[in-house]
């Protein structure tokens, strides 16, 4: 049965030009490189030097739209998916909106869904593409993750970095099965009850703060393995496809032991999987989108290839798509 599909058909990513590494962290806390990498895997971080979510967005966009061959005046919908926006309100889609120069009316919003940002953003831009509510979509997903980083804390702060992808969806009609190109599948998934293992200590209304990232990594490590094949394994399912089919998995990037242990729980070769937490770092809902960028950008993601994006962060929320480029 024939389908309306959401066809991804440009993509861009921008990190800001400062770059901590581990050697600079041991300066900064009781911390040092065998540590960080043995750990977590990550070697070096972008961090943003004055340049705001919204503002690292815009160039991320810049390139995603000229990728698609579209201006600002052709999109009809912007969702960002981030933790960290410009100001408590407006959103940041609103700001960018402004900055790009889209057309009034056009809808922009936010999404709250931690790591898992910008899975979510996607879904909601690819059911209202569905729904014929909109055509062309912009989906961002973008932190500036070193504002609420306590560069104190050592369990956090060597974690974390700043960055920003972006997307360009389009209506398409498609087959209705898994050779379709676009997005085949998509599930969202929330655990409130877990709210207390990643938070910020702070928000606006309780101490009308920002507050800083704390977790208890070891409750959070536990979970993301699961959750993120889990999710992995609902798409491939639903659309139909096996994981012998599947050309990549990209995970949300928190550490290379939660990708080695997703990697394995589905029986995906190494080869397989999409790494770029070693010069990332976590960068919360921009992990994905970054990565996507890059992996599309030097060639290795290549058009026709199947795809699963696999998330899970704070809340817990978690979730996955499955893409066909
Ligand atoms: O993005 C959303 C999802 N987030 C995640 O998926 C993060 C999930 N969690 C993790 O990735 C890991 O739990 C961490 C990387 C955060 C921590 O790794 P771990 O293997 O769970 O270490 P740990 O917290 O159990 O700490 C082990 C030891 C402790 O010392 P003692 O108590 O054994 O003496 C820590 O104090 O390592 C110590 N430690 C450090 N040592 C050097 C903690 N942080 C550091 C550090 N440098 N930066």
């Amino acid at each position: 049965m024939k389908c309306i599909r959401s066809e991804l058909i440009g993509w861009g990513h921008y990190l800001p030009p400062k770059v901590l590494t581990n050697d600079d962290l041991s300066k900064m806390v009781d911390t040092n490189d065998e540590w960080i990498s043995t750990r977590t895997g990550i070697k070096t971080r972008h961090i943003s030097e004055g340049e705001s979510t919204a503002q690292m967005s815009v160039k991320a966009a810049g390139k995603a739209l000229e990728k698609a061959g579209l201006t600002a005046a052709d999109l009809d919908l912007i969702i960002i998916g981030t933790l960290t926006p410009d100001n408590t309100t407006p959103s940041a889609a609103a700001k960018v909106a402004g900055l790009l120069g889209v057309k009034s009316g056009t809808p922009a919003f936010d999404v709250s869904a931690a790591c898992s940002g910008f899975v979510y953003a996607l879904t909601m831009a690819d059911n209202m593409i569905r729904l014929g509510q909109v055509r062309t979509a912009l989906v961002i997903g973008a932190e500036t993750l070193s504002k609420v980083t306590d560069w104190t804390d050592r369990n956090t702060c060597v974690l974390f970095g700043d960055g920003a992808g972006a997307v360009v969806l389009r209506a398409l009609e498609g087959i209705g099965t898994a050779e379709d190109t676009g997005i085949l599948s998509t599930k969202l998934y929330a655990d409130g009850t877990k709210y207390g293992f990643l938070y910020t200590t702070g928000g606006v209304s309780t101490t009308a703060n920002a507050g800083y990232i704390t977790m208890d990594g070891k409750e959070v490590f536990k979970s993301a393995v699961g959750c993120l094949s889990d999710a992995a394994e609902y798409v491939l399912k639903d659309a139909g496809a096996s994981v012998e089919a599947l050309d990549w998995l990209l995970p949300h990037q928190a550490n290379i032991r939660i990708i080695d242990g997703v990697g394995h729980k589905l029986g995906i070769a190494p080869e397989k999987v999409i790494v770029t937490v070693d010069h990332h770092g976590n960068t919360s809902a921009a992990s994905i989108p970054l990565a996507l960028s890059e992996s599309l950008e030097s060639g290795k993601i290549r058009k026709g290839q199947l795809v699963v994006l696999s998330a899970m962060g704070a809340g817990f929320t978690w979730g996955g798509v499955l893409i066909r480029i």
